[in-house]
């Protein structure tokens, strides 16, 4: 993404961003006192950070087998799980949140597109272990470190799966036995693949399903991409906190409803007291 079209959609985005205080559905006011606005610091949290820590620290390299958009960063294909761990995995927070977002909904089958090193699949199989999470990588290096990542950490709900989305996904999909619960899209930031991997989870979704989408902005392209599942008639409410979108299909919701937020602490004239 170009410098002027980040800065200039953060402010188009921060601009038209409200807080919890605008927020008039019960629903979503508990998903923010819950799942965005939460605080706490679960025991698994420390634990994560510190493998972040290691994985940021490593020298060893990894060749990578690259199947998406690409990164911003590096076009080489021998990379430093340290490289990787700085500009392909998620941040901290928004893994925490990701954390947070499952053991909320409590998911039982969920889906992965982009393993990377296997961080945010830790921390959303760690937030419903009762759930099974398959997660799917297409850079077989890769897909074998995030292997032993999950083999270290114990976690018994992950199944991963090497190869590229197109040809994972119709054999994935058809073992769900018809559901989906949760989505996280994280790989392949591209306009037409995003929409084409949308489509084909859609018919999976039901009311309690979410649809995560990553990098919202990272392109004009995936802009576009976004603005066209928010006009899907199935979908009945979104959230972009701008780094990442949430996508409902509650039937409740009677009116479509596209909302920006931002936390209170990005804002905080827009608390109750000041207005
Ligand atoms: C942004 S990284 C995922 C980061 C990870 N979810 C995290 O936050 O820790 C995207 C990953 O998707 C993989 N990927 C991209 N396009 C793919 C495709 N078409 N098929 C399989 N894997 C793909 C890349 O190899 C890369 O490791």
């Amino acid at each position: 993404m170009s410098k002027a079209f980040q800065i200039k959609s953060y402010l188009q985005f921060y601009r038209k961003a409200v807080t919890r205080y605008k927020v008039h559905s019960p629903f979503l006011f508990q998903l923010i006192e819950e799942v965005l606005e939460d605080d706490r610091q679960y025991y698994i949290f420390a634990s994560l950070s510190a493998t972040r820590k290691q994985l940021q620290a490593s020298k060893h390299e990894l060749t990578i087998k690259d199947l998406g958009a690409g990164s911003h960063v590096s076009n080489s294909n021998v990379r430093t799980i340290a490289s990787i761990a700085k500009s392909a995995v998620s941040p901290e927070a928004q893994c925490q949140l990701l954390f947070r977002l499952t053991q909320y909904l409590k998911p039982k089958t969920m889906l992965e597109f982009g393993t990377s090193l296997g961080l945010s699949t830790l921390y959303q199989a760690f937030g419903h272990t009762q759930g099974q999470l398959i997660t799917m990588e297409g850079s077989p290096q890769v897909a074998e470190f995030a292997r032993g990542m999950f083999v270290n950490s114990k976690a018994k709900n992950i199944q991963l799966k090497t190869g590229n989305f197109d040809d994972l996904l119709p054999e994935i999909l058809k073992g769900l036995a018809g559901k989906l619960d949760y989505v996280f899209f994280d790989g392949n930031h591209r306009k037409e693949a995003t929409l084409n991997y949308f489509e084909a989870c859609l018919p999976y979704a039901d009311n309690n399903s979410v649809f995560v989408f990553d990098d919202i902005y990272w392109s004009p392209g995936m802009l576009e991409a976004w603005e066209t599942i928010k006009q899907h008639p199935s979908v009945t409410l979104t959230v972009d906190l701008y780094y990442m979108g949430l996508v409902f299909f509650r039937k409740e919701q009677q009116q479509p409803e596209h909302m920006k937020l931002v936390t209170q602490a990005a804002k905080p004239w827009t608390m109750g007291f000041w207005s």
